[in-house]
């Protein structure tokens, strides 16, 4: 009996090979290349390339891979790994208690405190000192203005835990907008999700605006957790000392 054909694997045309090869030969080990750009140690991000999670120019990298920095487009889980290695981003699920401006006299603890020195960083937006939740911290300023800029308006969301059961009209007020000393609040999003919990989406920055708004409508807030901004959220994260992330997109 004649034993079937042995299967083959397909082979690269050779200048593809060579191609590799002379990629592999030149350039930084991957994993160097992403501990220097803030992704994790170097054991970390071996175990990432092994995963799979890391690609090269569009193609699952493995290890030993060595790229060209300024050249090879490197992903992690589809995201490009920054350009700019001086930039640094840490969203930051602030804990209450800690203040958002660089010094107190009252000596609270910083947001700074919570990150590494070095590279210095500065919050984008600011939390009251009583206020939980997202905040993102960079030396981006670029970045920055563009969150941070009113012109865009950027959706903040919260948690409010509030006084009271807040009745329909109450809601309406809050969702069309309520006269404060500063002039009308925009529209907003307003929901209860159980009695005396409402979640806020707003697109204004005003100072402790979501304080007043419920205080405008007789529900002083008991706690405030800042639960997402733009396209991040602090979903499953507890307060904790910033995770170094990659630049929101
Ligand atoms: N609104 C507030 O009242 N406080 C904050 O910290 C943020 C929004």
């Amino acid at each position: 009996m004649t034993s079937p054909p042995e299967r083959r694997e397909f082979e690269k045309p050779l200048w593809e090979q060579w191609e590799e090869q002379r990629a592999n030969a030149t350039g930084e080990r991957l994993q160097k290349v992403l501990a220097l750009r803030g992704w994790g140690s170097r054991r970390v991000c071996e175990e990432m390339i092994s995963a799979g999670r890391v690609t090269v120019n569009g193609e699952v990298a493995v290890l030993g891979r060595r790229v060209d920095a300024e050249q090879d487009v490197v992903e992690v889980d589809g995201v490009q790994i920054g350009i700019r290695p001086e930039l640094v981003y840490y969203l930051l699920n602030k804990p209450a208690g800690v203040i958002t401006t660089a010094s107190d006299p009252q000596r609270r603890p910083t947001v700074t405190s919570l990150v590494p020195d070095e590279p210095r960083v500065f919050s984008v937006g600011r939390l009251d000192a009583d206020t939980e939740g997202l905040l993102l911290l960079t030396n981006d300023g670029e970045l920055a203005n563009r969150i941070a800029h009113p012109s865009r308006g950027v959706e903040k969301e919260y948690l409010a835990h509030v006084h009271g059961n807040v009745s329909g009209s109450a809601l309406k007020r809050l969702r069309d907008g309520v006269e404060l000393e500063d002039g009308m609040t925009s529209p907003a999003r307003v929901s209860q999700l159980s009695p005396g919990v409402l979640r806020i989406t707003i697109h204004e920055g005003r100072n402790r605006q979501v304080r007043r708004m419920c205080d405008a409508v007789g529900h002083p807030v008991t706690r405030l957790v800042r639960t997402g901004s733009a396209r991040s959220t602090t979903a499953g994260s507890s307060p904790a000392p910033g995770v170094r992330s990659p630049p929101p997109r």
